[in-house]
């Protein structure tokens, strides 16, 4: 018999279908539950919901465990380029070396962005943030491609699309860059691979040659694929929900960019090296900023600590804290100054009562900011590579949406305003 909760409510018993994912998470179906009862549920934060029924990623938070389409992610990390991650995520399985030839020579064929992207570039004023600028470009490719705001577009529309925006992302990312510190733009080249290529974008000058170090290539590949899903966060939640009224592919992840720019979310990782930075300037005195995240009435937090699903530990974060050692090492930069302060930093905290009370680890934006660092990637650009990588999930969650055919997402509320009164004219106001 299928199982189902029973409800009781006003001595009447109300039956849930239980429904169980095949990593054997269960969920209450509640479906039906207004109009068998007059209620809804109530879950600010959306803590306890499940909105939806997914094949890309799994994640168990009491375990440290994410796998993307059933690949632990320390074997991605460890063996995958990011390309062939980004086509394991939104076709569901590896690629052979013919389809992943044919994806990759796909986004070479797509990696220019229309000239007319430079206009509006330069309409930024250079004090203009580069993920305000990646979310706006990317919201104006609607009006290069406008066939793509239809939501009837067949298979290869779709496709065309998501190439597309996979190929033109890292170029319009280096631009924004160089456009927020005045140097001229670079074009990309394709003999170089995904994340070499970006790197170039980002680096290289019209007047010099520019070497691209395989050290941080490897290790922005490895970034790149820990970032690249992460079930039903904010950015991704934003991207499906904005999907959800049919809205276009770079309409939705354009909102998801912006969704993930929060300091809470995506944010976090230039707030962290901001913070780091601060504790060096102000002497070094770890415990101090302990104490400051401790202390209710201070609105200050450990940036980089905690997370919503995670209260073990986060898997990405692991992989990252032995990357950052490696990559500081390979660079000579193992003395690093914020390194120690971040060690020291993690070392205090899960010691501390109060961090170990609430399960607060470092999390995947703790170390990824030193690394970012430590391969010259400016403090600001560093939520727009957590951009580039979650690009891939975008793209799998938008397409699973729209090919499950799932309904327009609307929560409910509980109004807790005003009750009924009549308007008064604005001179017998009080
Ligand atoms: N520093 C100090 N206290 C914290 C922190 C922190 N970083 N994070 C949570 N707490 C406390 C919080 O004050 C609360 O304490 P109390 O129970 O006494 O009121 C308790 O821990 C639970 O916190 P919460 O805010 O209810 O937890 P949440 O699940 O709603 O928030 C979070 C998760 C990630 C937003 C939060 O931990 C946080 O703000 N962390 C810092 C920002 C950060 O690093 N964000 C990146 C997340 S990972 C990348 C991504 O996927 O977006």
């Amino acid at each position: 018999m299928a199982e189902s909760a029973e409800l009781i409510l006003d001595g009447k018993s109300i039956s849930l279908p239980v429904i169980e994912g095949t990593e054997h998470e269960k969920a209450f179906d509640i479906g039906k539950l207004r109009d068998q009862t007059g209620y809804v549920t109530y879950d600010p934060g959306y803590k306890n919901t499940g909105a939806t029924k997914s094949a890309i990623t799994f994640l168990d938070g009491e375990e440290g465990i994410l796998r993307y389409r059933g690949y632990p992610i320390e074997q991605l990390a460890e063996k995958a380029s990011f390309l062939e991650v980004a086509y394991l995520l939104i076709n569901g399985s590896l690629p052979t070396q013919t389809e992943f030839d044919a994806f990759r020579y796909e986004i070479t064929q797509h990696s220019l962005v229309h000239e007319d992207i430079r206009k509006i570039l330069d309409g930024f004023p250079s004090s203009a943030h580069p993920m305000g600028i990646l979310a706006s470009i990317v919201c104006s490719l609607t009006a290069f491609y406008p066939k793509s705001i239809s939501p009837e577009l067949n298979k290869d529309e779709l496709n065309l699309n998501i190439v597309r925006l996979i190929a033109k992302l890292p170029t319009i990312a280096a631009w924004s860059y160089k456009n927020s510190v005045g140097h001229p733009y670079v074009y990309p080249r394709n003999d170089l691979d995904y994340t070499a290529n970006f790197l170039y974008m980002m680096f290289s000058f019209p007047t010099e040659k520019y070497e691209v170090n395989p050290v941080v290539v490897s290790a922005l590949n490895k970034l790149l694929i820990l970032h690249a899903d992460h079930e039903q966060n904010c950015s991704t939640s934003t991207v499906r929900l904005v999907g959800s009224a049919n809205a276009s592919l770079y309409g939705s992840v354009s909102a998801g960019i912006n969704a993930l720019w929060g300091p809470l979310h995506g944010g976090a990782n230039q707030e962290v090296i901001e913070m780091l930075e601060a504790i060096e300037q102000d002497g070094g005195d770890t415990s101090k900023f302990i104490n400051k995240a401790k202390d209710k009435n201070d609105s200050f937090r450990l940036m980089g600590f905690g997370h919503r699903v995670y209260k073990n530990f986060d898997p990405r974060a692991k992989i990252i804290k032995v990357a950052a050692d490696e990559v500081l090492q390979a660079l000579g930069m193992q003395d690093s100054p914020l390194l120690k302060i971040a060690q020291e930093l993690e070392q205090a905290a899960l010691t501390d009562q109060y961090f170990v009370e609430r399960k607060l680890y470092p999390n995947v934006d703790f170390y990824s900011g030193i690394i970012y660092k430590a391969l010259g990637i400016p403090t600001e650009m560093f939520t727009v590579m957590f951009a580039v990588g979650r690009l891939p999930g975008w793209i799998a969650q938008w397409k699973e949406l729209r090919e499950n055919k799932e309904p327009i997402g609307r929560p409910r509320q509980i109004y807790v305003g005003e009750l009924e009164r009549d308007y008064t004219a604005i001179g017998e106001r009080a």
